[in-house]
C-alpha cells in the first residue's frame, strides 16, 4: 500500500506535465495563425489605403463569381507569328480551356501556309462564325489577318498577336529549323544536320538568313492582299499598322510578355482568369526554347540592318511596341516593383427617364 501511496502521484504528476505542454503548444499554434492572419490584414490595409483604385490581379480574380454558363458568342483568333513566343501564350489557353469554359482550337494549314485560298477563306469564316458548339472559342494558327466583314457573315472575332525584335525572331527561326526545340525534342526539323551558324550563313549570303525572310510581321498583320506579300512594301506596313489599331484587342510583344498577359487576363476575364498565375508559376515549362541558340555577333546585325526590308519590319515592330507600352501604361499601375491593375473607374450617372 505504502508504495502504491509514493507511486500515484507520480503517475499524475506525468499526465499534468504532458497536459501542461501539449497546452502551450497549441496556444503557440494559435498564436501563430493570429499573427500570420494579422499581418494579411495590415498588408491588406496598406495596400487600399495607398491606392485605392488598385487591385492586384491574383485577388481581383479570386473574386470575381466563376464564369457563367449564359450565352458567350465570343470568338477570339490569335494569328501567331511563327518564333515569337507563342508556344507559351497558347499552352496557357489550353491549360484554362477547361476551367475557364471555351474552346481551343489551332488551325492546321497545309504545309503551314500563311495564306488561304479564296474558298478556304469564305470556309472558314463562315464556320467560325457559325459553329455554336465552339463559342465561346479561341482559334490559333499561322494564318494572316482575314478581314471577316467582306465575306457577309453575321459577327466578327476578336483579333490578338504578339510581335518580337525581328532580328531575334529569325534567329530564332533559323536556330529552330537546324536544332528544333525544348518542346519536341524529337521531331526531325526541315535542315537538320546543317551546322552552319547564323553568322555564317550572313557573311556568305545564304537565303534562310536573307533579308526578305525578315519579312513576317508585317503581312501577317497586312493579311490576304498581294501587296502584302511584296517584301519592302510601304503600303503593307501601312495596312499592318492600320490593322493592328483598329482589328486588333491586345497586341503584345515576346519581350514582355507577362504583362501582355497581365492586360489580357483583366480585359478578357472570361477567357483569361488565371493566366497571369499560371504563366508566373509555370514560366520554366512554358518556356519553349530553341537548343543550339548562339546570338549574331554585332557585324551581322549590322548588315541585316542595312536592308530596307528590316528598316521597315523594324518600323512595324516599334509601331507595335509603342502602342502596347501606351496601353500598358493606362492599365497598369506600378508600386514597389509590382504591376497592378486598374479596377474599373467609370460609372454612370443621371439615367433618365426615371423608372417610378
Ligand atoms: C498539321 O497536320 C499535319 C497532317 O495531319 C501534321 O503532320 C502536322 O503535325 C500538323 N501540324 C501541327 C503543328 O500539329
Ligand atoms: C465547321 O467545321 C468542322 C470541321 O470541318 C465541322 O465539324 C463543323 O460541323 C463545322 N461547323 C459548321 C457550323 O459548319
Amino acid at each position: 500500500m505504502g508504495l502504491l501511496r509514493t507511486m500515484m502521484p507520480a503517475k499524475f504528476q506525468l499526465l499534468a506535465l504532458l497536459a501542461f505542454a501539449l497546452a502551450v503548444l497549441f496556444i503557440e499554434n494559435q498564436i501563430q495563425k493570429l499573427e500570420q492572419s494579422r499581418a494579411k490584414l495590415e498588408r491588406a490595409i496598406a495596400r487600399h489605403g495607398v491606392a485605392e483604385v488598385e487591385q492586384r490581379h491574383s485577388e481581383d480574380a479570386g473574386r470575381e463569381p466563376s464564369p457563367p454558363a449564359e450565352k458567350d458568342d465570343t470568338v477570339i483568333i490569335y494569328n501567331r507569328v511563327p518564333k515569337t513566343a507563342s508556344t507559351s501564350f497558347t499552352n496557357i489557353a489550353y491549360d484554362l480551356c477547361g476551367k475557364n469554359r471555351f474552346h481551343v482550337l489551332h488551325i492546321n494549314t497545309t504545309k503551314n501556309n500563311p495564306v488561304m485560298s479564296l474558298q478556304d477563306q469564305v470556309r472558314f469564316v463562315r464556320n467560325v462564325t457559325s459553329w455554336r458548339e465552339m463559342k465561346p472559342g479561341f482559334y490559333h494558327g499561322h494564318v494572316a489577318y482575314l478581314d471577316f466583314s467582306k465575306y457577309g457573315a453575321k459577327g466578327k472575332p476578336m483579333y490578338i498577336n504578339v510581335v518580337r525584335d525581328p532580328i531575334e525572331r529569325l534567329v530564332s527561326y533559323y536556330y529552330f529549323l537546324r536544332f528544333g526545340d525544348d518542346y519536341r525534342p524529337g521531331l526531325r526539323r526541315r535542315k537538320q544536320g546543317d551546322k552552319k551558324t547564323f553568322d555564317e550563313c550572313v557573311s556568305s549570303g545564304g537565303s534562310d538568313c536573307a533579308p526578305e525572310k525578315l519579312w513576317l510581321q508585317i503581312p501577317f498583320f497586312c493579311g490576304h492582299h498581294s501587296e502584302c506579300w511584296t517584301a519592302g512594301s510601304r503600303w503593307a506596313l501601312e495596312q499592318a499598322k492600320s490593322n493592328l489599331l483598329n482589328e486588333y484587342l491586345l497586341v503584345g510583344v515576346t519581350e514582355e510578355l507577362e504583362d501582355f498577359i497581365m492586360i489580357l487576363e483583366a480585359a478578357l476575364p472570361r477567357f483569361f482568369k488565371g493566366a497571369t498565375e499560371l504563366y508566373r508559376s509555370g514560366k520554366k515549362s512554358h518556356l519553349r526554347k530553341t537548343t543550339d541558340k548562339k546570338p549574331p555577333t554585332k557585324e551581322t546585325i549590322a548588315r541585316l540592318q542595312q536592308s530596307d526590308i528590316w528598316k521597315i519590319e523594324n518600323e512595324f515592330y516599334e509601331f507595335a511596341l509603342e502602342q502596347f507600352q501606351f496601353v500598358r501604361a493606362h492599365a497598369v499601375r506600378e508600386k514597389d516593383g509590382e504591376l497592378y491593375v486598374l479596377a474599373q473607374s467609370f460609372f454612370y450617372e443621371k439615367i433618365y427617364p426615371k423608372v417610378s
